[in-house]
């Protein structure tokens, strides 16, 4: 059943979860969304139709677009927003990706309902580079609240505290037998033993990192972000929001059930989290006892961040695979701080971050502010004053980032709206640098119209004269989002051949409210097809 063309119908619907209904935003009524399926190197195009109450944007999460920026998606980034009522025909070019990706919401916090996955098969005379599974199950994590998703952002900002928790981690929709009324929709993953499974797992949740295993079973990677990996076995896998990954699980235990879990990593106990978990099971076909316990597999400890390290940099690309060569020589090197910052407060506002203050998030120490006409408009019609090119205006000032005390000054972040413009073809290299101001945290960086290596990983602070020796430039992954660990550093390298306005952000909600983003725009080229494709007739207007 693949496709060329899809209506997507964004409206609300009524679904119950844990004993309470309420309205949420969807695509055709379903959640979690509609499943897009194509094969590697197809064009596919999404009729979106806005037939609900507020402006819309949807995103294809991993599709690089070459030369499309067009219809990639971010609201005031590449595009204004889809007014209720109206239509925008996105066109989506799969180019070299091939796995998982997902599709969700990019404007406010509707992507918590409206997301859904992308599916790219292998070419016709291509094949997998594993042996072809049995079946395919499709796992996407996502959070719940009892509460209207749009209440909780305005609560949210209002406050300049941290949002409110989830009341439920959940699995294709459902939050799992854990949680009071859900028993009986708990989702099951039914499989005949002998048989081999891909799940092709989606990290949708708003703000967690998750940790995830199955009773009795082993997981094996062997895709990640829409590029295949060095198969990765391990009793458990962490996954980022933005993630995908492709994990073969072998049906070879005894045919009974088994709990499949997930939950929570959050370096720090001082930052609110949902530490609750949320459970599928897998049931062997034939076994029909449903054993009123199961125990739950092993999950590393909640603040485990070297459970956490230790998963991403064993993971491997497969350099065969690739259509391009991992860069080893750079010309633009950028380093960018990701903090927390805390902003005085005003007469007149609430103020419930730490002594007072209101929470903010920075890269560079500058917290980006969303313009009121997108980038890529701005950018392509030379309309002046919507941003600055600026970014990483100031280089950072400091060495030693993750210091337990820094000065209070550096709390204070710049605002504005700054980007970072590069030359068609250059060879890019970005150390995200995690501090601890505020609070350290991690950070799941993501970029848009790129898959990038994945060339570093460290804790601390990015030594250039100890940590490029430590470099993997022989099978580093090709991967959208990268895990910043917490007071620790990740390091990224690409070929900037993608023309275009792209988006550069942490893909946890809560940091991507508080401005911890920029854009990278890559200028045309020389050559015929190095320059941006021109513009959809039917841009909605800003
Ligand atoms: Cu998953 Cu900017 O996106
Ligand atoms: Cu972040």
């Amino acid at each position: 059943n693949i496709q060329n063309h899809y209506d997507f119908v964004v409206r609300e619907a009524q679904y119950t979860r844990l004993c309470s209904t309420k309205s949420i935003l969807t695509v055709n009524g379903e959640f979690p969304g509609p499943t897009i399926r194509a094969e590697m190197g197809e064009t596919v195009y999404v009729n979106v139709h806005n037939k609900g109450r507020y402006n819309i944007t949807l995103h294809w999460h991993g599709l690089k677009q070459p030369r499309n920026p067009w219809t990639d998606g971010p609201e005031y980034i590449t595009q204004c927003p889809i007014k209720p009522g109206e239509k925008f025909r996105q066109k989506l070019i799969f180019s070299t990706e091939e796995g998982t990706l997902w599709w969700h919401a990019h404007s406010d916090w509707s992507r918590a309902t409206v997301h859904g996955i992308i599916i790219v098969y292998p070419h016709k005379n291509s094949d997998y580079p594993f042996p072809t599974p049995d079946a395919e199950i499709p796992i996407i994590f996502g959070e719940w609240w009892k509460d209207d998703v749009k209440k909780v952002l305005t609560e949210f900002i209002e406050s300049g505290g941290s949002p409110r928790n989830s009341d439920a981690i959940t699995i294709n929709g459902q939050p799992g037998d854990l949680y009071p009324c859900s028993k009986s929709e708990t989702f099951k993953l039914n499989v005949d033993q002998g048989k081999t499974y891909l799940l092709r797992m989606v990290n949708a949740a708003m703000n967690l990192i998750l940790f995830v295993s199955i009773s009795n079973h082993e997981l094996t990677v062997v895709g990640a972000d829409g590029s295949y990996t060095k198969p990765l076995t391990r009793d458990y896998i962490t996954i980022t929001p933005g993630q995908t990954m492709d994990v073969l699980l072998y049906a070879n235990q005894e045919p009974y059930h088994y709990y499949m879990a997930a939950r929570a990593y959050s370096s720090s106990a001082a930052i609110p989290f949902d530490n609750t978990t949320t459970t599928a099971i897998l049931q062997y076909r034939g076994y029909y006892y449903y054993p009123s316990t199961l125990s739950l597999p092993y999950l590393p400890y909640y603040n485990d961040t070297q459970a956490a390290f230790n998963f991403f940099s064993s993971l491997k690309g497969l350099p065969e695979k690739y259509p391009h060569k991992i860069p080893l020589q750079v010309n633009t090197h950028i380093l960018t701080t990701l903090s927390i910052n805390a902003l005085p407060c005003q007469r007149g506002q609430l103020c419930e971050g730490p002594n007072d203050t209101r929470l903010v998030s920075s890269m560079n120490n500058i917290s980006f502010e969303t313009p009121s006409i997108d980038i890529l408009e701005a950018y392509y019609y030379h309309i002046k004053g919507v941003f600055g090119r600026g970014f990483p205006r100031f280089p950072p000032l400091l060495f030693n980032f993750t210091a337990e005390y820094l000065p209070l000054v550096l709390e204070i972040p710049k605002r504005g709206t700054e980007v970072k413009v590069l030359k068609y073809g250059v060879s890019v290299e970005v150390v995200f640098q995690g501090t601890n101001l505020v609070a350290g945290i991690d950070h799941p960086m993501h970029l848009h119209g790129f898959s990038f290596f994945v060339v570093g990983y460290g804790l601390g602070n990015f030594n250039k004269h100890l940590d490029y020796k430590s470099f993997n430039l022989v099978d580093p992954p090709l991967m959208n989002t990268v895990f910043v660990p917490t007071n620790g550093w990740a390091a990224i390298r690409f070929k900037a051949t993608n023309p275009g306005v792209w988006f550069l952000h942490c893909h946890l909600e809560r940091h991507l409210s508080w401005g911890m983003e920029t854009v990278f725009i890559v200028k045309n080229g020389e050559g015929l097809y190095e320059t941006i494709l021109p513009p959809p007739p039917d841009m909605p207007p800003c």
